[in-house]
């Protein structure tokens, strides 16, 4: 796990789309996963601008958004399918066939779980996986407890994060209860994982799944076992990490040839 303390979320929003516009450039049909939340916005706006100023191409990538609210009606504005189309791929040439979102209001939600992995198999697996992390350690919908080893499949929401949640509907009771979501495996098979956490809220969070022991009550401690993974924080979310003078001083002696 490599920590990196940026001064901002634009900081942040900059590195991630350094090492997402080196992998497209690399292998153009490069597989994305996609997060929601606040987290992520500022590396979409710098995607998006890159593509429009220097013409950072998505047409032959493909997208996986990694979890889906259960229950809200197609076009729901707080579906995560026209989030992701709003705040990203619709600013990008990605081709619309190409972008995934889980059905969240599939008649079978087992069969739509399944169904959803193999597409991901199907072209090759994702490469490089966005994450934000919840107040509670959650990383795409995985609660608490979710198993370790677990798949695509439908989960409840804590309390916490529905209250997390209210923020984007009109209230509390509109956030929904179940949610279909990516699970702890289905992250872990990544091939790098790059998780964004801003401000003093994500504090705890970020103390617990960096440096506490993998267990199933922080989710986000299992990418402990990832081979690759990345953790963008700015001042704020690094503020309760005990060796963030030996993460700063890491990566400042990083060699130039490592990048992300
Ligand atoms: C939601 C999403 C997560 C996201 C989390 C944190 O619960 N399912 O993928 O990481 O919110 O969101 P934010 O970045 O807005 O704090």
């Amino acid at each position: 796990m490599e920590v990196v303390i940026l001064p901002g979320s634009r900081q942040i929003g900059k590195l991630a789309a350094d090492a997402i516009e080196a992998l497209l450039r690399h292998k153009p049909g490069a597989v994305l996963g996609l997060a929601t939340g606040s987290s992520p916005l500022p590396v979409y706006d710098e995607l998006a601008l890159r593509h429009e100023r220097d013409g950072l191409d998505f047409s032959s990538a493909h997208a996986f958004a990694l979890d889906e609210y259960v229950g809200l009606p197609p076009g729901h504005p707080q579906s995560y399918r026209e989030v992701i189309t709003r705040e990203f791929t619709n600013r990008v040439d990605i081709r619309p066939e190409n972008v995934h979102t889980p059905d969240g209001s599939a008649e079978d939600i087992p069969a739509e779980c399944r169904a959803y992995e193999e597409r991901m198999q199907a072209v090759g697996g994702v490469d490089l996986q966005l994450l934000g992390v919840g107040t509670d350690g959650h990383i795409g919908f995985n609660e608490p407890g979710s198993s370790l080893a677990s798949r695509t499949r439908i989960k409840t929401l804590i309390e916490q994060t529905r209250r997390d949640n209210a923020r984007f509907f009109a209230g509390l009771a509109e956030v929904p209860h179940h949610v279909v979501t990516q699970g702890l495996g289905t992250i872990l098979e990544a091939r790098h994982v790059v998780l964004v956490a801003t401000g003093a809220q994500k504090a705890p969070a970020v103390r617990n799944f960096v440096e506490w022991p993998v267990a199933a009550v922080c989710p986000a401690s299992v990418l402990q076992f990832h081979p690759h993974a990345t953790i963008l924080v700015d001042e704020a979310a690094a503020s309760s990490l005990k060796l963030a003078d030996f993460y700063r001083h890491t990566y400042e002696h990083k060699p130039g040839w490592q990048g992300l």
